[in-house]
């Protein structure tokens, strides 16, 4: 089917099968590869995305579950992402890389539902996103640190 998927903001026409899974639209169509695949069964969060602001695996939704909402991957921007990808950066989060847009998306859905998490907050918010790569302290440090950028430069 011809239809139209809307991307951070940006419209894309695009030829699919309505079940074909949404990431293989955005990688593999529309060539957005920031969005990993890594498990394909819902079970790691390499592929999160945000669908309507919703954390989603996009491994496991039809492309046609997209068709009527704002899809926003790691290629987008948004206050709280970009304040994460500076603190990620300053406290050298990644390892490998491959789970850190997964991560940086998860984390975004958090800080744009929750103004100031906890270390609970956080490990609930981050507990479907695997890091075989364990740096999951530094993550949790990295939004620590972006909620108290967010909140200095806020005053
Ligand atoms: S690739 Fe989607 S959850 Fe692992
Ligand atoms: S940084 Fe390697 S899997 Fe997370």
């Amino acid at each position: 089917m011809n239809t139209n998927l809307s991307i951070n903001g940006k419209t894309y026409t695009i030829n699919a099968q309505e079940d074909m899974p949404l990431l293989w639209a955005i990688r593999d169509i529309v060539g957005l590869t920031g969005t990993k695949f890594g498990c394909g069964v819902s079970q790691c969060g390499a592929c999160s995305v945000l669908l309507d602001g919703k954390l989603t695996k996009s491994c496991s939704v039809p492309v046609s579950y997209a068709l009527d909402k704002q899809v926003f991957t790691i290629e987008g921007s948004s206050k709280n992402l970009e304040i994460l990808r500076q603190t990620w950066s300053e406290i050298n989060v990644p390892q490998c890389g491959y789970c850190q847009s997964g991560q940086l998306i998860a984390a975004t859905a958090l800080l744009d539902t929750v103004a100031n998490p906890t270390d609970q907050d956080i490990d609930k918010a981050m507990s479907n996103n695997i890091c075989r790569c364990g740096t999951f302290t530094r993550i949790r440090k990295a939004i620590h640190e972006a909620v108290a950028l967010k909140n200095k430069t806020d005053e």
